[in-house]
């Protein structure tokens, strides 16, 4: 896997370890690959022979993104280009994680993995470049759309939401766009699903459940007892990202239930059951 020391990584790298005992699983990060670099991704992935390339290394900064096109290119599109070529050499099967980001939001309805794409922002482009080149390079290929990540490791919506709450009184959240949080533990286990069934193509994986980042927002803060703190929601335009997100990007996980009979929980239980752990953590650290 590539990108393991990121914040799906740490917890696909856990389960992939327990999940497929018969296997040899090689974790590997920026220090040891950096895919933006054709002859020695190809080189060190062609060395090792695997079965399956598993692709998660990303330039995540989607309003960087915006004013590092050049990077946000490099990694995502032209990485996955050089990651898919080694695979192709190696005939490997490539597993690419990839982003509702990829879509306009215009639908107003669940996105099926058949709907075209028509990204807003850099990120979104660079990912779907990534998606192309992937899919016109190697047969094997399983790509995985999923958004709003959050989890044990990494800076992330949440983390950052209890941050901001210790620190004010009062926070603005944004209340127009619509998606699905989803916890990197509850991902990692599909992906691990969808290799175990050999899956192919394009899937939708999310937790279930619709909500705006400020109803999320209210969740965090009601779940950790910080419920005194005011949120008020904002627009967008209010809050004035570099980054045009789609105000709508909910994906229609169906697929993955009819193949593999998994559906994840709705982000809510995610939700507690990340608090609960994260809770330990801060009460391990004494904080
Ligand atoms: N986070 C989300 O909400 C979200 C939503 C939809 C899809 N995704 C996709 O899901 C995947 C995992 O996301 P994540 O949030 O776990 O990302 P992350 O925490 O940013 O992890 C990505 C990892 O890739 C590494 N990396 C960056 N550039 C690299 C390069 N040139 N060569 C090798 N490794 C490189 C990063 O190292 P550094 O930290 O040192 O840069 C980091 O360890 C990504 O493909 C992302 O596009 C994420």
């Amino acid at each position: 896997m590539i990108g393991a020391k990121g914040m799906l990584g740490r917890d696909l790298m856990g389960v992939l370890l327990s999940s497929l005992p018969n296997d040899e699983v090689f974790g590997w990060d920026i220090e040891d690959i950096d895919i933006q670099k054709e002859e020695d991704t190809v080189f060190k992935i062609e060395k090792l022979r695997p079965h399956i390339v598993i692709n998660i290394a990303a330039y995540t900064d989607v309003d960087g993104c915006e004013s590092n096109g050049e990077k946000a290119f490099a990694v995502n599109a032209e990485g996955a280009k050089h990651v898919a070529l080694a695979a192709l050499r190696c005939r490997a099967k490539v597993v690419y994680l990839s982003t509702d980001y990829v879509f306009d939001g215009n639908k107003r309805e669940p996105y099926l993995e058949s709907d075209f794409p028509h990204p807003l922002n850099v990120y979104g482009r660079s990912k779907w470049k990534g998606e192309q080149y992937v899919q016109e390079l190697v047969k094997d290929v399983l790509i995985i759309r999923t958004q709003w990540l959050y989890g044990r490791y990494g800076k992330n919506f949440v983390t950052s939401i209890l941050r901001q709450a210790s620190e004010k009184r009062v926070l603005s959240i944004v209340n127009d766009q619509i998606g699905s949080p989803t916890y990197t533990a509850d991902l990692a286990k599909a992906i691990s699903v969808l290799i175990q069934f050999d899956a192919h193509g394009i899937f939708h994986v999310a937790n279930s459940d619709l909500c705006t980042w400020y109803t999320f927002g209210q969740a965090i803060l009601k779940l950790s007892g910080m419920d005194k703190v005011r949120v008020i929601p904002i627009s967008s335009k209010e809050f004035g990202r570099p980054a045009v997100r789609p105000s709508y990007s909910v994906l229609n996980c169906q697929k993955l239930k009819k193949e593999t009979g998994l559906a994840l929980r709705p982000w809510s239980e995610a939700l507690k059951d990340y608090l609960a752990t994260y809770r330990l953590t801060i009460s391990r650290e004494g904080r």
